[in-house]
């Protein structure tokens, strides 16, 4: 009984799955098992015998029992332990990547815009994109036929309705709807027939107007080069004479070439200045127009084109980057890169 006992507990100590314990179970306890034998040799016994037998094989079955379930659950524990060390998380691994989108360029770069003016008190208003010839030609000055039509090549739905080619005709919606003064900018897509590098069939500007009493050059120039300081930092501005036929004097705002720091270069056609906006005080007859007295208000006006801001801002050498949807260029942009503006 004690060798079976000590040959038992040694097997057991070998034990290291529940297979293996299984087996070793089956093999004194089972059917034919060691132990159970055992008890086919009592027969021969006489009945003292046979009971106090009985008895001592009664213990060590209790006894081995008891062995295979501590073991059982030892290797449960260790089954345990084992598995939840292999799929324990490791914290200081990186995260997986959360692609968040972005806003693209040329919309951050009109918030910029109207932000700046919303904190010098400028309204933000909207006008159609289908317009008619009469608010985007006629009423600011432009009869049929006349020569400056040309400047702006343009796409006709109808003898009366066009694609809009710049924001200006939202000058004549607010003022016919609003009395002066008034004071907003209205950014929005324009259209015309115009494809190179820095010029796209559709684009974005930014209109702005300003009427009232005794409103001056030096009140748009002030305005003008405060909203550029603000947008592009330091950079030096100038004020170019121009023509349009819906302000008068008109002016071609250039500031230094931000891409050569005003040294000359192909950008700036060695000029060391980028045309960015056109703008002027309003003509007497646009004022007429839009139904208000020139004898009483004055106005400027100006529009600029947010493609060449965000070209220049960025360092964007060709406009037609904005316009692809190719997300290498606008993941840059991305709050998730960190470029937000
Ligand atoms: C105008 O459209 C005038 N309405 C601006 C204005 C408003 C002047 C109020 C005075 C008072 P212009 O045609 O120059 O002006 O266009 C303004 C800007 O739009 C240009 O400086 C340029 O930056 C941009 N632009 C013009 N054509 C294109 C084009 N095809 N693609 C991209 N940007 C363009």
């Amino acid at each position: 009984m004690d060798r079976i006992k000590k040959e038992f507990e040694e097997k057991l100590e070998k034990v290291k799955d529940f297979e293996a314990l299984k087996q070793l179970k089956a093999s004194y306890l089972g059917k034919k098992g060691r132990v159970t034998s055992l008890f086919k040799n009592l027969k021969n016994l006489s009945p003292d015998e046979k009971k106090e037998f009985g008895k001592k094989i009664n213990e060590v079955k209790d006894y081995f029992e008891k062995l295979l379930d501590k073991k059982s659950k030892e290797l449960f524990e260790r089954a345990k332990q084992e598995s939840i060390e292999s799929e324990a998380i490791d914290i200081t691994l990186p995260a997986r990547n959360v692609n968040l989108g972005g806003l693209h360029p040329i919309t951050k770069t009109i918030m910029e815009i109207e932000d700046i003016f919303r904190s010098m008190g400028f309204g933000v208003e909207v006008g159609p994109e289908i317009e008619l010839d009469l608010f985007n030609f006629e009423l600011l000055n432009i009869p049929k036929e006349h020569p400056a039509r040309d400047m702006q090549d343009t796409f006709y739905i109808n003898d009366n309705v066009v694609l809009r080619t710049h924001t200006s005709p939202t000058q004549i919606r607010v003022m016919k709807r609003q009395k002066p003064p008034v004071m907003f900018i209205s950014p929005g897509r324009v259209y015309r027939r115009d494809s190179d590098i820095t010029h796209s069939p559709m684009f974005h500007q930014v209109e702005g107007l300003l009427v009232d009493k005794d409103i001056r050059f030096s009140d748009l120039k002030g305005v003008l080069s405060e909203f550029l300081r603000l947008f592009f930092g330091d950079v030096p501005v100038r004020f170019r004479p121009s023509y349009f036929p819906f302000t008068e004097p008109s002016a071609e705002v250039d500031i230094g070439c931000i891409i050569c720091g005003g040294k000359g270069c192909r950008v700036c056609s060695n000029t060391g200045y980028l045309e960015v906006l056109g703008c002027g005080m309003v003509h007497p007859n646009v004022l007429k127009n839009g139904g208000y007295n020139p004898d009483k208000y004055t106005g400027f006006a100006f529009g600029l084109g947010v493609e060449r801001f965000a070209m220049l801002k960025y360092g964007i050498d060709n406009i037609k980057l904005f316009f692809e949807n190719d997300l290498r260029f606008l993941e840059q942009f991305s709050f998730a890169k960190g470029r937000s503006l």
